[in-house]
């Protein structure tokens, strides 16, 4: 059973997005070069200086059941390069998410995705988001954050509000350039862990798809 407990049912909130399946399209040039202005700026909470290839962006979206999802959360879209990916499969139905950091990454995917609720905002704070919206559970977190250069208690933060929010069957999703350096990080919270390697991306690297909550204090 999905017990999403919707305060209120996602289509007619007047925040509520119902992306449409076109968007602008990418554009390399200056999607890498917004990118390289932010990890020169920011550095570690960048944590890379280009998108995600759209081999990693569809890893990170396989598997997703889109029918019946009803809440999907995106934490630091960057430019938007699995945004797209979930614009494009995303159904009308189901309330999309989209929060970024940097302002001027947030300010292209506001232009390249008009219709989608994108939040410039911190990602820990994606609960009262949701909650905002009239969500208590969210189907799927797909996240870009740079979660191992992140401080200890910013990364517990999130992994724990994830873990915890997830609907029944839910899934976080976390891409990574460092294949399965911190598979015992994500089964801390998590009690499935599994882990896609994605060779065509620069640097090459994976896909942590991870479910069910574990509590770490009842170590
Ligand atoms: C490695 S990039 C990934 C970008 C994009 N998802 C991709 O795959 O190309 C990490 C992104 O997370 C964003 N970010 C870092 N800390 C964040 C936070 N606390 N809240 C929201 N976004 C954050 C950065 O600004 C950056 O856009």
């Amino acid at each position: 059973m999905n017990s999403h407990v919707p305060l209120a049912e996602p289509t007619p909130l007047p925040h509520a997005s119902t992306p449409s399946p076109h968007h602008a399209p990418a554009n390399a040039m200056v999607d890498w070069w917004l990118m390289v202005k932010a990890f020169w700026k920011k550095g570690r909470s960048v944590a890379s200086f280009a998108p995600s290839s759209r081999f990693m962006a569809r890893k990170v979206v396989k598997g997703i059941d889109f029918e019946k999802a009803r809440c999907i959360v995106e934490l630091g879209a960057g430019t938007g390069p699995i945004t797209a990916e979930l614009v494009r499969r995303v159904k009308p139905h189901t309330k999309l998410l989209v929060v970024e950091l940097d302002p001027d990454l947030c300010g292209r995917l506001k232009a390249r995705f008009p219709q989608v609720d994108v939040v410039q905002g911190d990602a820990c704070h994606f609960d009262k988001l949701l909650a905002d919206r009239g969500f208590s559970q969210v189907d799927h977190v797909c996240s870009g954050l740079p979660l191992p250069s992140f401080p200890d208690s910013l990364r517990e933060a999130i992994l724990a509000t994830s873990a915890r929010m997830l609907a029944p069957g839910g899934t976080f999703r976390q891409l990574t350039v460092m294949p399965l350096i911190y598979y015992r990080l994500y089964c801390r919270y998590f009690t499935d862990v599994r882990f896609g390697f994605v060779p065509l991306n620069m640097p090459p690297g994976g896909v942590y798809v991870c479910r069910g909550y574990r509590d770490p204090s009842a170590e």
